[in-house]
């Protein structure tokens, strides 16, 4: 594991947009693995200005999101797939066809997450997956004490991280489950890149990357 620290959020966004964009120019058909959260906003607007200057292109590019709320659809506000949308997708030439986020609105979501391991299985591996951390070490929506071998499933948020994400919902309740790819789907990544920015995250980090590696702090499964 390499850390790199940097001086403030929008080094980190810059740093983590060039690393991004140094995978895409090697490989142009590049499977990505992509988080929501307020930490990777600054790196998708680089990525978003890169391509609006020519340096960025995502014709042939697949992305595959971490998670979707249970019971949001695209056309909600507050779905990972709005958010996806407004701060990356529309602003690219990515094709809709190559864009994958588990379906909220799925009648039989166990079905539905066996499709989505399938699908990414169809792309071959995630060639690059970026992450943020949850302040309590979660990471996609694996809270505290999911199996390190799971793969994408139906989780039950904790009440603190319905809290916290409250804050990012326009109106109603944050729901109670959402579908996560499972950590044994991100640990097949080739490779993994997390974000971590602010005091609030900084015993998730120094767990994630000094501490035991245990069930409790989902994001040191990555040592
Ligand atoms: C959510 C997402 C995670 C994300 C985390 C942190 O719960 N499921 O993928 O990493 O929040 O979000 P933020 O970057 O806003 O702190």
């Amino acid at each position: 594991m390499k850390v790199i620290i940097t001086k403030n959020y929008d080094e980190m966004s810059a740093t983590a947009a060039r690393f991004v964009l140094a995978h895409l120019w090697r490989k142009p058909d590049l499977v990505l693995g992509l988080p929501t959260g307020e930490t990777p906003i600054g790196a998708y607007e680089r990525l978003v200005q890169a391509h609006k200057k020519g340096r960025a292109d995502f014709s042939r590019v697949t992305t595959f999101n971490l998670d979707e709320y249970a019971g949001l659809s695209e056309n909600d506000v507050d779905s990972f797939h709005h958010f996806m949308d407004h701060h990356l997708f529309n602003h690219t030439n990515i094709k809709k066809k190559n864009i994958y986020l588990p379906n909220g609105r799925a009648r039989d979501r166990n079905a539905e997450c066996e499709q989505y391991e399938a699908e990414i299985r169809d792309a071959g591996r995630i060639d690059l997956q970026v992450l943020g951390i949850a302040p309590n070490g979660h990471i996609g929506f694996n809270e505290p004490g999911t199996p390190f071998a799971a793969r994408t499933h139906v989780a039950t948020l904790s009440e603190h991280t319905r809290k916290k994400n409250a804050k990012h919902f326009s109106g109603g309740e944050v729901p109670s489950q959402a579908i996560t790819m499972g950590l044994g789907t991100i640990m097949e990544a080739k490779k993994i890149l997390l974000l971590a920015g602010g005091a609030a995250k900084a015993d998730a980090v120094v767990a994630t990357v000094e501490g035991r590696v245990n069930k409790e702090v989902p994001a040191s499964l990555l040592q």
